[in-house]
C-alpha cells in the first residue's frame, strides 16, 4: 500500500517535503516563498505546496515526520492536534524550550487567517533525532542498501555535532556520537563570523578566500579554538562557551564570544591566511575522524550530510584520500535537508526491506506553465516573444557573451541552482567573471563561479572525475582546459561542477550542447538566479524583478524571451 509521509522542519531553513513510497516527490524551503534567506518561521507555504504537488489533502497523509527529538508545539495549531498527540515539553527539556523561545518559536498561537490543517486520526507523528535525520538523508538517497559508513557533521542539533553511523540492509545504527565539544562546524563558523560574515551562511566565502592565503603564516594561533581528533576519536574536546542567538528579520544565527577573539587574530595575521588555516584544520580533523572509521568498518563507501559537508573542498580532499570507491553527499546537506531526512527515515523504518533509490535530481519545487508566465507578463504590460527552440536561441546569446537568466521547469531544492533557476554566461573569457559580478551578483571578487558541463565531456575537463550532478564537491581542472574556461576556474585550479545528463534535464543539456557546437566548449558558467543576500528565485514575478533590477541581458522564462532595449 502506498505510504505518504509529510516531513516538516521548523528552525533555520524551515522546510517541508513529501515522500511517497520512499521517493521524494516535493521538497521546498520556506525562504523561497517568504524571500528571507534561511527563514526560520513556520513553513506554511511549503506544506501547502508539497500537498498540492502530490495532489493530496492532509487527510491523505499517513505519517508526519519531524527532525527533532524534542517536541514541536507548533504542530498543535498547525495540524489541529488533540489528546495524546499534543506536542509538549517535559520538565527535563526546559533548557531546550528556553533556547527555542530565544529563537522566537515557542508556542505562539497563529491568527485565524493562518491555515490550520486537521491531521487525520490514523496519521502518526514521528520524531527523528536531528543527526539521525541528516544520516537518513544521506543513506536513503545513496542508491544502495549495502554496508556504508555514514558521517554527519554540523554546528549542533539535538545536542550532537559529530556522528558516525553504519548504514546496512536498510537500517542505520549509531557507532559514535559526540556533543558540541566536538563541533568543527562551530569552529569554522566562528572563523566565518570573525571574517565579517553570517554564521550559517558565509562559510562558503571563507572556503573561497582560503586558497589565497598561506596557512603556515598563522602558525599555531588558531589551535586553541577547535576540537582535535586522532585515530577516529575526539582526543581534545573544546568548550565553545555560551551560544547566543541573533534573530534578523525572520532568520536567526548562532554566535559565540570566541569569534571576537578570532577577529583579533584576523587583524594580526590577515584575512586570507586565517581562512586558509581554518580550511586546513577542517580538512585535517575530518580526515582524522573519518578515515580510521572506514578502516574499522571495512568499507570504502561513504555517505555524508550535515552543514559541514557543504564544504566542497573538504569533500574533494576525502575523495582524493584514495580510500573511497563511492562517495555520496546529500546535496541539501544543511538543515534545509532535515525534512527530507526525517521523512525518509520514517518511511524506511516502516519498510526496512524497500529498495533505496538513488538521488537523480533536485527539481522538487514549484513550476509554472507558459500560459501562467504569459499571463504574468501580460498583466505587467511587458513585451516578450515566444520561441520554439529556447536552447538554440539561448546558446547563441551565450556564445555572444550575453548574461542570460534561465528559468525552466521545477525549482531546485537545496542551496545550488542546477539549471532551472540559473544565471548563465559563457566561461570562455576571464573577464566574464568580473562582468557578471559587476552587473548582477555583486559578490566578493575572490569567490569563484561554478560550471555546468555535459557529463559526456567531464573527463576532458576534470581530473579524477565522476558523475557529480549537484555541485557538492570540487575537482582539479585539467591543466590544458584552465585557460579555455577561465571564468569558472578558481585560483587554486579547481572547479565545483554540475555534470548534466541529457535524460535528467534535456532542455539544459541541449543548451550546453548547442553552446559547445558554437564555441567548442561544453561547459558554461552557472550561478544561482538571485542577487546577493536573496534566496534563489522561485516565481516568475521575482525573475522579472531581478531581471530589471540588474544587468542581466536576457530573461528566458519557459518558452518566452524578454530582452532589454539596447540589445
Ligand atoms: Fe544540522
Amino acid at each position: 500500500m502506498t505510504m505518504k509521509v509529510l516531513g516538516i522542519h521548523i528552525g533555520h531553513d524551515s522546510s517541508a517535503c513529501l515522500v511517497v513510497d520512499g521517493r521524494i516527490v516535493a521538497d521546498v524551503a520556506e525562504e523561497r516563498f517568504t524571500r528571507i534567506k534561511h527563514y526560520a518561521g513556520w513553513p506554511l507555504r511549503s506544506i501547502a505546496y508539497c500537498l498540492s504537488a502530490g495532489g493530496l489533502d492532509i487527510e491523505d497523509i499517513d505519517l508526519v515526520a519531524v527532525p527533532s527529538s524534542g517536541p514541536y508545539p507548533e504542530l498543535n495549531h498547525l495540524l489541529g492536534l488533540e489528546g495524546d498527540r499534543v506536542e509538549k515539553w517535559s520538565t527535563g527539556r526546559r533548557a531546550l524550550e528556553f533556547a527555542r523561545r530565544l529563537m522566537k518559536r515557542g508556542t505562539a498561537k497563529p491568527p485565524l487567517y493562518v491555515k490550520a490543517y486537521r491531521l487525520p486520526d490514523h496519521a502518526e507523528i514521528k520524531h527523528v533525532d536531528h543527526h539521525l535525520a541528516h544520516a537518513a538523508s544521506a543513506y536513503y538517497t545513496s542508491g544502495f542498501r549495502g554496508k556504508q559508513l555514514i558521517v554527519t557533521l554540523d554546528g549542533a542539533g539535538d545536542g550532537f555535532s559529530t556522528c558516525v553511523w553504519r548504514g546496512q540492509d536498510g537500517k542505520i545504527e549509531p557507532l559514535y556520537r559526540l556533543g558540541t565539544e566536538a563541533s568543527l562546524g562551530w569552529f569554522y563558523s566562528n572563523v566565518t563570523e570573525a571574517l565579517g560574515w553570517w554564521h550559517g551562511d558565509g562559510e562558503g566565502k571563507t572556503m573561497g578566500l582560503a586558497p589565497y592565503g598561506d596557512p603556515q603564516k598563522v602558525g599555531a594561533a588558531l589551535d586553541f579554538f577547535y576540537p582535535k581528533f586522532s585515530g577516529g576519536e575526539l582526543v581534545e574536546p573544546h568548550n565553545f562557551g555560551r551560544p547566543y542567538f541573533w534573530n534578523a528579520n525572520g532568520a536567526f544565527q548562532w554566535h559565540f564570544d570566541e569569534a571576537g577573539e578570532i577577529q583579533r587574530l584576523v587583524e594580526r595575521y590577515g584575512r586570507e591566511h586565517i581562512a586558509a588555516r581554518a580550511q586546513d584544520v577542517l580538512e585535517e580533523q575530518v580526515m582524522e575522524l573519518v578515515l580510521p572509521w572506514l578502516g574499522q568498518e571495512g568499507t570504502n563507501h561513504l555517505s555524508c550530510a550535515g552543514g559541514v559537508f557543504l564544504n566542497v573542498k573538504l569533500n574533494q580532499r576525502l575523495w582524493e584520500s584514495g580510500k573511497l570507491e563511492y562517495q555520496h553527499i546529500y546535496p541539501n546537506a544543511g538543515d534545509g535537508g532535515l525534512a527530507v531526512g526525517a521523512a525518509l527515515y520514517a518511511y524506511f523504518e516502516a519498510n526496512p526491506d524497500a529498495p533505496i533509490p538513488g538521488l537523480e535530481h533536485l527539481y522538487l519545487g514549484p513550476e509554472y506553465s507558459n500560459e501562467e508566465i504569459k499571463a504574468i507578463l501580460d498583466a505587467r504590460n511587458l513585451a516578450y516573444r515566444l520561441v520554439d527552440d529556447v536552447a538554440g536561441v539561448g546558446a547563441q546569446l551565450l556564445a555572444a557573451g550575453k548574461i542570460v537568466a534561465w528559468f525552466q521547469g521545477r525549482m531546485e531544492s537545496g542551496p545550488r541552482a542546477l539549471g532551472n533557476r540559473s544565471i548563465l554566461m559563457s566561461a570562455n573569457k576571464p573577464e566574464y567573471k568580473d562582468i557578471i559580478n559587476a552587473r548582477v551578483k555583486f559578490r566578493e571578487p575572490f569567490r569563484p563561479f561554478c560550471p555546468s558541463l555535459l557529463t559526456e565531456y567531464r573527463e576532458s575537463y576534470l581530473v579524477n572525475s565522476r558523475e557529480e550532478p549537484f555541485m557538492i564537491t570540487s575537482f582539479d581542472v585539467q591543466p590544458e582546459k584552465r585557460d579555455k574556461v577561465p571564468a569558472v576556474v578558481h585560483v587554486d585550479g579547481t572547479a565545483r561542477p554540475q555534470t548534466v545528463r541529457r535524460e535528467i534535464n534535456p532542455c539544459y543539456w541541449s543548451l550546453i550542447h548547442r553552446f559547445g557546437e558554437l564555441t567548442g566548449e561544453y561547459m558554461i558558467l552557472n550561478t544561482s538566479f538571485n542577487i546577493k543576500g536573496e534566496p534563489i528565485i522561485c516565481h516568475p514575478r521575482e525573475a522579472i524583478r531581478c531581471f530589471y533590477d540588474s544587468g542581466i541581458d536576457v530573461l528566458i522564462l519557459g518558452g518566452v524571451i524578454l530582452e532589454k532595449g539596447r540589445l
